[in-house]
């Protein structure tokens, strides 16, 4: 993790009150996982030192760029739109846990809610880069909230739903999962608690409703891995990048805590954003 000097190269309104905004930030770009956040200073705003948490939503080292995703919903973020190519932009980064991919996965299920797509967006283009098959559930309240599919690879399959109907199937992206919980070896979620409280419910009977084996069987087996650990979330079917307000973002101010299964509160900054999914207590209503 280092605080970045990064430049901003481009910024796209990709949806109404949705920005794309495109960094130069070398190290982000090679030394980021997907999963991973940055804290980002917006302004200096009453005397207050201000950041925002943002996924890294893609990176590519060719160019040296990041790029992150957000909607607009404050001073902060509205503070950002108004940058332009060339103005310097105090990152720091990268920061939290990545998604874990096990080795022998070859078909992933990414499932997103609304502006959830960007906690999952560079996952795609590590799956495919690594010859991976890929489907991307989205769910959206409406049409006009729906991710354009000319911001994905081909490769991906990408299915819409619309809680309204409008585009793809209407009502949750949760009910396209049980279509595709089969073919999937391992699931990736990012989006509202509610959704990925669902997802996790899904999870916890899916051994028992598909009669399938578990990713970790055999190797190590009888050796449970340390809750939290890389090879923890390596055998989880799902794993779920967390959305939570952000204050410091290093572990220090316990403003992003959400409740462990085990009864330990998680500091989704530092513990997290990707957990298990059932490394939490789903139930504890955050
Ligand atoms: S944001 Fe301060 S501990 Fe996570």
């Amino acid at each position: 993790m280092r605080l970045l000097g990064a430049e901003l190269v481009e910024s796209r309104e990709i949806l109404p009150g949705q920005f794309i905004q495109a960094l130069h930030a070398p190290h982000l770009a090679t030394g980021s996982r997907a999963g991973q956040f940055v804290h980002v200073r917006t302004g200096d705003l009453s005397g207050l030192v201000l950041r925002r948490p943002f996924s890294i939503n893609t990176a590519d080292p060719s160019s040296g760029t990041v790029t992150v995703h957000f909607r607009t919903v404050g001073r902060g973020t509205e503070w950002l739109t108004r940058l332009r190519p060339g103005d310097p932009v105090d990152v720091l980064g990268p920061l939290g846990r990545p998604f874990e991919v096990d080795a022998r996965s070859r078909h992933l299920l990414l499932i997103a809610g609304g502006l959830g797509i960007a906690g999952v967006r560079m996952l795609v283009d590590e799956a495919i880069r690594d010859g991976r098959q890929v489907t991307l559930l989205f769910g959206a309240a409406s049409a006009r909230d729906v991710y354009p599919s000319s911001l994905l690879p081909d490769e991906v399959e990408y299915v819409v739903a619309t809680d309204d109907g409008s585009l793809g199937h209407g009502g949750y992206v949760t009910e396209l999962v049980p279509q595709y919980e089969a073919w999937a070896d391992q699931g990736f979620a990012c989006g509202p608690a509610p959704m990925l409280a669902a997802l996790s419910r899904l999870a916890a009977t899916r051994r028992q409703r598909l009669g399938v084996a578990k990713l970790g069987r055999k190797r190590g087996a009888g050796r449970p891995d340390q809750p939290g650990s890389a090879a923890a979330r390596r055998k989880a079917f799902l794993q779920v990048s967390m959305e939570q307000n952000m204050g410091c973002a290093v572990g220090a101010c316990l403003g992003c805590v959400v409740m462990g299964a085990s009864g330990t509160p998680l500091r989704v900054c530092r513990e997290g954003p990707v957990f298990a999914a059932e490394e939490l207590d789903w139930e504890a209503g955050w």
